[in-house]
């Protein structure tokens, strides 16, 4: 069986902006040696908290610091690459100032699961520097939609890249003897419906009407209006659960809730919401906040939060319609 490699796809099916599929494959350099020190685990001394806090006030992991620098140290060496923004980065981290592209991550998605040996990852996404000279905070404040290519790494049983660049979804899996990304499906589509959800139960109290009914509506099955049984997974690693519904549909909620009426929500707009609802609408699926397309929000703020509910187009529609008509 003859095996494309992402090298070959990009000169074949990349982007024709030369300089974006080079960054695509600098930052999958990075994620390589990202998933050598994940395969490490205590052996590489990357297990455990590190002791200090994010912008964002949560404990960061070993693991999360050392992807950040990882992603920092390959990616800048990209030519066309202008500046980087990171959740674990108060401040931008500019990269050539001639450069044209601008990079958001995640570089450690899922740090709960570290520790545990649970699937976790790196997710990214490029946005277009619009003026000459050297990028400013502000420039990376463009709505999701803008995005150039959007992304990101697994590191599960297998390492496995999946991206978009706006012509459709692809997935690549790692392969150990040629150091290789191998291509295993294109233009990836998500069923229409589907029989599984994925949300955190433990915060049901805390949530707002419209998905209590619908989590309530799956919770009771053929008895109840949806007459079919659900099932549910949580992987708590949002790179995971994503992976799992482009492969096999369902849909994945981390909406608002009261215990801070304030925050908007849990995951991150720029690092984690909008690469992964492009991926999603890319692949025919859906992402909402609740009542509005996560794309179509403008960011006022890098560390913005953000309501998510992802997947499946038939059951997203259902939620907004439960959100906006009660
Ligand atoms: P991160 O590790 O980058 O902070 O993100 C963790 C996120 C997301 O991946 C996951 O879906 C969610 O937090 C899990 O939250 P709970 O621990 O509340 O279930
Ligand atoms: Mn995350
Ligand atoms: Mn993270």
């Amino acid at each position: 069986m003859s095996q494309t490699t992402l090298h070959q796809f990009l000169q074949q099916r990349g982007s024709k902006e030369p300089g974006l599929n080079a960054l695509l494959l600098q930052i999958t350099v990075a994620c390589q040696a990202i998933a050598k020190q994940v395969e490490q685990g205590a052996l590489a001394g990357i297990i455990g908290s590190a002791g200090s806090g994010n912008v964002q006030g949560e404990t960061q992991q070993k693991l999360d610091i050392l992807s950040n620098d990882i992603l920092l140290q390959e990616c800048v060496k990209e030519a066309s690459l202008a500046a980087m923004a990171s959740e674990e980065m108060e401040t931008i981290h500019p990269a050539n100032a001639n450069g044209e592209y601008l990079l958001l991550f995640d570089p450690l998605d899922g740090s709960s699961n570290i520790d545990v040996n649970v699937s976790i990852g790196t997710i990214f996404s490029v946005l277009r520097k619009k003026h000459q000279g050297a990028a400013h905070e502000n420039d990376f404040l463009q709505v999701g939609r803008e995005q150039l290519l959007a992304g990101y790494v697994v590191y599960g049983p297998q390492t496995t890249l999946v991206f978009t660049l706006g012509q459709g979804v692809h997935m690549f899996t790692f392969d150990h003897q040629t150091q290789q990304f191998v291509l295993i499906k294109e233009n990836i589509q998500v069923q229409a419906d589907t029989k599984e959800f994925a949300i955190n139960m433990s915060n049901m109290r805390h949530w707002a009407a419209p998905v209590k009914r619908y989590v309530d509506e799956c919770l009771l099955g053929v008895e109840g209006a949806r007459q079919k049984d659900f099932n549910m997974r949580w992987i708590a690693s949002m790179v995971a659960d994503v992976h799992r519904i482009l492969c096999r549909g369902g849909v994945f909620m981390y909406p608002w809730d009261k215990r801070d009426p304030t925050k908007p929500g849990k995951l991150r707009l720029m690092y984690e919401a909008n690469p992964m609802s492009w991926l999603i609408e890319q692949a025919g699926g859906a992402s909402i906040n609740g009542t509005q397309s996560i794309l179509d929000i403008p960011p006022e703020k890098l560390h913005q939060r953000v309501s998510v509910i992802l997947g499946s187009k038939n059951e997203v529609s259902r939620i907004q319609n439960y959100h906006q008509n009660g």
